[in-house]
């Protein structure tokens, strides 16, 4: 082989190689512009199905980018298939868990702690092996409150619902916008947070407190509407703590009404919540505020409390969350036994 010759040869396997390595570098990005694609497609129903439009392109790309990651932990959480529960791409996968918690999970218990105070229910034995308030007709529809952090206040009306039913007959829905607008001279901060003791202590003060159609929700902090606030659906003559760190106590509690219980609803499978028996992962940095509506026990075998949450119908089973009941952890799951409290009529 001449030197000539020789150059011809070696420059042919250069090229072969350059092309081999550019044949390599095609397939791979083929195939991650078929996933992009997929995933754009995805991410379009998506938005499509949730009414999601974005300001502009840039704003666009960057919620596709969380939400392919948000997809991506949700598809391997749902293929592990490890857990009681499920996740589900819903409404929020768009939104980072920093996000998601801070524009929602205003509850601001872990400031304050529990005082003992009298327990109504201390002495009760009897108590149902299943309780369902729904079933009693003491449950208000599913609302959602939207991207303003004042879960105290739903949870609290709903317990207010709750309770009105059970001495009056009547089911009203209340005003969450009321306790936004008006209970701001204490600790509660309408959409900055706020505490769900203070609301009843203020519903008490103000001697009731108006429908949810005569002082509608905004979900934005208001001026008070002092009409409405003068104007009462409903009234409760105080509210009680159940003992903290008991969830016998709370059982008790829950099998007589509807209770307000403050949770850690900050973890990204709560976020994405869809259905089954929640058993977290979630710490104690009670942070939302929920309301207990009843308690049971599933199919497996797995206790559960039933909980009304204020995200929506399309959150978690028709908007409610089943979460694990007695757990090791005497401050129950995600927290649920550590600051529950319930007005009394
Ligand atoms: C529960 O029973 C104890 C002991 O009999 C009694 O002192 C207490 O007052 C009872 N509590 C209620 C709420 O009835």
């Amino acid at each position: 082989m001449d030197s000539k010759n020789q150059l011809q040869h070696q420059s042919t396997y250069l090229a072969l190689i350059l092309l081999l390595g550019a044949s390599l570098v095609c397939e791979a990005t083929s195939r991650t512009s078929l996933e992009d694609a997929s995933m754009y497609e995805r991410h379009r129903q998506w938005m499509s199905k949730f009414g999601r439009v974005y300001s502009d392109n840039n704003e666009r790309h960057k919620r596709f980018n969380i939400f392919r990651q948000n997809v991506a932990l949700i598809d391997s959480f749902n293929n592990a298939n490890n857990k009681p529960y499920n996740l589900a791409v819903n409404q929020f996968a768009d939104l980072t868990n920093e996000e998601f918690t801070a524009s929602r999970n205003g509850f601001k218990g872990h400031m304050c702690s529990n005082k003992a105070t009298p327990f109504i229910y201390e002495n009760i034995t009897a108590l149902p092996s299943t309780v369902d308030w729904r079933t009693k007709g003491a449950v208000t529809p599913i609302k959602d409150q939207g991207q303003c952090g004042c879960c105290w206040a739903f949870s609290a009306v709903a317990a207010m619902e709750g309770v009105t039913k059970l001495t009056t007959g009547t089911l009203i829905s209340l005003s969450e916008q009321e306790l936004v607008d008006c209970d701001t001279k204490g600790e509660d901060q309408g959409c900055q947070g706020g505490l769900m003791d203070d609301a009843f202590q203020f519903i008490q003060k103000n001697k009731g407190l108006t429908t949810e159609s005569n002082y509608p929700y905004k979900g934005v902090d208001g001026t008070c509407n002092t009409n409405e606030e003068s104007n009462h659906a409903a009234t409760i003559n105080g509210f009680q703590d159940v003992p903290a760190n008991s969830e016998d106590a709370l059982q008790k509690a829950v099998a007589n009404q509807p209770v307000s219980v403050a949770i850690d609803a900050s973890g990204f499978e709560f976020q994405f919540y869809s259905s089954g028996v929640f058993t977290g992962s979630c710490g104690t940095q009670l942070d939302h505020g929920v309301t207990a509506v009843g308690y049971g026990k599933d199919d497996d075998g797995t206790k559960y409390w039933l909980v009304k949450n204020s995200w929506g119908s399309s959150w978690g089973e028709q908007g409610y969350i089943r979460m694990q009941r007695d757990v090791d952890a005497k401050e129950g799951l995600c927290g649920i036994a550590m600051q529950a409290s319930f007005p009394t009529a």
